[in-house]
């Protein structure tokens, strides 16, 4: 098997290419595109090949041989999704095009009813409420650009990045739908949105978390060294393990809560699509992470699985800080003390798809009703009656 600190050997051109003398354009545009390659592959330092795949063309190179595919540091050509190597990441994003939905679909009418009623909600559910949008309005979009400005650029694999494209358009979905319901409910916008720099437990959760961003200002991050690529490992367990696959969930928890007794069902059904969503995300972010372990396994070293496990324990201490903040009190059928088992029973599921020991063990879920919302490996059948209206949607006839 490659590996990435592997020095670079030139692509052979196809037989047929170098027996046929080529035109005499041809060989100069060839010669000039070789040079232009040697060039930008001495800048970025021997090992490499280009992140984009827009520097230059490797005129009359073979085509891409799936063995060079790789999650990072792949030498093999980004622009070509054929031949595929990781179905996983293809299958994913076909069920999550599938999954297709948007905020303004769902009536807010008994939300706005039961908002701007007087008994409807109890002062705790009102503030939990609020933190909770808080939470997630700017969170959303933390993601996003961490994805498109932080990650895609990284991942040198066409059907992973086919999945990251798909997974941007989400998580602008998911901003437009606290757009939608700040709207709806016509809440302050400046108080929703500014939550992330206003409320220590959730500024304390954005603080961790661009800490692992850094590459997004170094201009000079390279994911070809190995204390790069740690980086960038470091750097997809933050955003893929601990928000995408443990903070959101105590949000889930308590909109769904609230849901379930008939209160705010309208956002209850917004977050059930954003969980559906989130949870093929986080799956995608887990397959991703231990694809590199196997193509890079010098970078999953004891001393890095404990820097890991550490991360999700601290991050788990910072989602439990959280629920105690928005739920001070407790609210009906859901308390804080609950939510923190329910996040040593999530931390646990993540430590176990990462291939560590559980954290936490003998937690249990306070919370079956989560499972049965949603099954974290029935990541494409849940919603089926969404699902079939817009597979229909797609063999409309023309006549
Ligand atoms: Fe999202
Ligand atoms: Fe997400």
């Amino acid at each position: 098997m490659l590996n990435w600190d592997e020095p670079i050997t030139p692509k052979k051109a196809p037989a047929a290419a170098s027996a046929t003398p080529a035109h005499p354009a041809v060989a100069a545009d060839r010669q000039a595109a070789s040079a232009r390659a040697h060039s930008s592959h001495a800048a970025a330092g021997d090992a490499y090949h280009s992140l984009t795949g827009l520097e230059s063309i490797d005129v009359g190179a073979a085509p891409v041989d799936v063995s060079e595919k790789r999650i990072i540091n792949a030498r093999a050509d980004v622009n070509q999704l054929l031949p595929m190597k990781y179905t996983w990441a293809w299958e994913k994003y076909l069920a999550a095009c599938n999954n297709h939905w948007m905020p303004t679909e769902v009536s807010m009418q008994a939300d706005i009813a039961l908002w701007k009623s007087r008994e409807g909600l109890t002062e705790d559910e009102r503030y939990m409420i609020m933190r909770n949008l808080g939470f997630f309005a700017t969170s959303e979009s933390l993601v996003a650009n961490n994805i498109v400005l932080g990650i895609y650029r990284y991942i040198t694999n066409p059907e992973c990045r086919q999945y990251l494209l798909r997974q941007a358009f989400e998580e602008a979905v998911h901003t437009h739908t606290f757009q939608y319901i700040v709207d709806s409910l016509g809440l302050s916008e400046g108080e929703v949105f500014n939550m992330y720099r206003a409320v220590p437990s959730i500024t304390a959760k954005a603080a961790w978390a661009l800490k692992y961003t850094h590459n997004l200002a170094d201009g000079n991050f390279d994911t070809s060294t190995h204390e790069g690529a740690l980086h960038f490992l470091r750097d997809l367990v933050a955003f893929y393990v601990v928000f995408e696959g443990m903070w959101f969930y105590t949000g889930f928890a308590q909109i769904l809560s609230l849901g379930r007794r008939n209160k705010m069902t309208g956002i209850a059904e917004q977050y059930q699509y954003i969980m559906r969503d989130e949870s093929i995300h986080l799956n995608f972010g887990i397959d991703v992470i231990n694809q590199i372990k196997i193509e890079n396994p010098d970078l999953w070293s004891p001393e890095f699985q404990a820097e890991v496990l550490q991360m999700i324990q601290t991050a788990c201490e910072l989602e439990v800080q959280y629920a105690r903040d928005t739920m001070p009190r407790g609210l009906l059928g859901l308390n804080a003390e609950m939510c923190e088992e329910y996040m040593h029973f999530i931390t646990n599921r993540r430590c176990g798809q990462l291939g560590l020991p559980e954290l936490y063990p003998g937690a249990t879920n306070p919370f079956p009703w989560m499972s049965e919302a949603i099954d974290l490996k029935k990541e494409k059948n849940f919603f089926e009656t969404r699902v079939t209206e817009y597979q229909t949607g797609g063999a409309l006839s023309w006549d």
